[in-house]
């Protein structure tokens, strides 16, 4: 039995625009900017560990309760932006591929870091396309550790070494070879060097390419 496994943000669905507004903003507060450039090592990585990066960034301690209700506040905004997502959202070509995929009879996770994944399936009205979805809030260990990969191949009953991964981010393919998956990157082949291959887009992609 052979499987896919989708990241969510930046693979399904260009959310990184919305994290980037309420981490900007959050800056902003805490008297610093956050650009478009540090938003890059914010992919893949849970909500915690972000705002742990955008502190340090800005060179600001916060106690802990402090910590606990920025990263509320990034939440609390982050979701009034997400509440606005359609099916119109999807990234082209997804939906048409992922349809196809289990035509063919593969199984279909979700592997994202998000505790907002669930959310924003509904909203993007994908949710029952999938077989597994592994989250944010399945997992305990973040990206580039494989667990939320090896814990979609056990949801679907496939061994990893059948297990094909998608992702956008650099922590998120190192996890994907952790788990010992081949791993396609969405994006540029500069940027994801440890992928095995890259795409940019999912319009048009031939199933060949899976097989290969
Ligand atoms: C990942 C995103 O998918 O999820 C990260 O690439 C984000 O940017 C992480 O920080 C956690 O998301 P959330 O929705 O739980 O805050
Ligand atoms: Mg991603």
């Amino acid at each position: 039995m052979k499987a896919v496994i989708f990241d969510l943000d930046g693979v399904i669905v260009d959310t990184a625009k919305y994290h980037y507004l309420a981490w900007s903003n959050l800056a902003n507060e805490l008297g610093f900017t956050f650009t478009k450039d540090d938003n890059e090592l914010l992919k893949g990585v849970s909500r915690i560990r972000s705002l742990e990066i955008l502190l340090s960034i800005g060179n600001v301690t916060l106690s802990d309760e402090e910590f606990t209700r920025y990263a509320e506040k990034k939440n609390d905004e982050y979701i009034k932006l997400i509440e606005q997502l359609t099916p119109n959202d999807i990234l082209p070509g997804v939906k048409d591929f992922i349809l196809r995929i289990k035509k063919e009879g593969y199984k279909i996770s979700l592997g994202s870091a998000s505790k907002n994944a669930q959310f924003i399936l509904d909203h993007l009205e994908l949710t029952n396309l999938f077989d597994a979805i592994i989250d944010g809030n399945s997992v305990s260990k973040a990206k580039p550790d494989p667990e939320v990969f090896i814990a979609a191949a056990n949801a679907l009953g496939v061994d990893p070494k059948n297990c094909i991964v998608f992702e956008d981010a650099v922590a998120g393919i190192e996890a994907g070879k952790n788990a010992g998956m081949r791993v396609i990157g969405v994006g540029e082949k500069d940027v994801l060097t440890q992928a095995d291959r890259v795409i940019t887009t999912f319009e048009n992609l031939s199933l060949d390419y899976l097989e290969a």
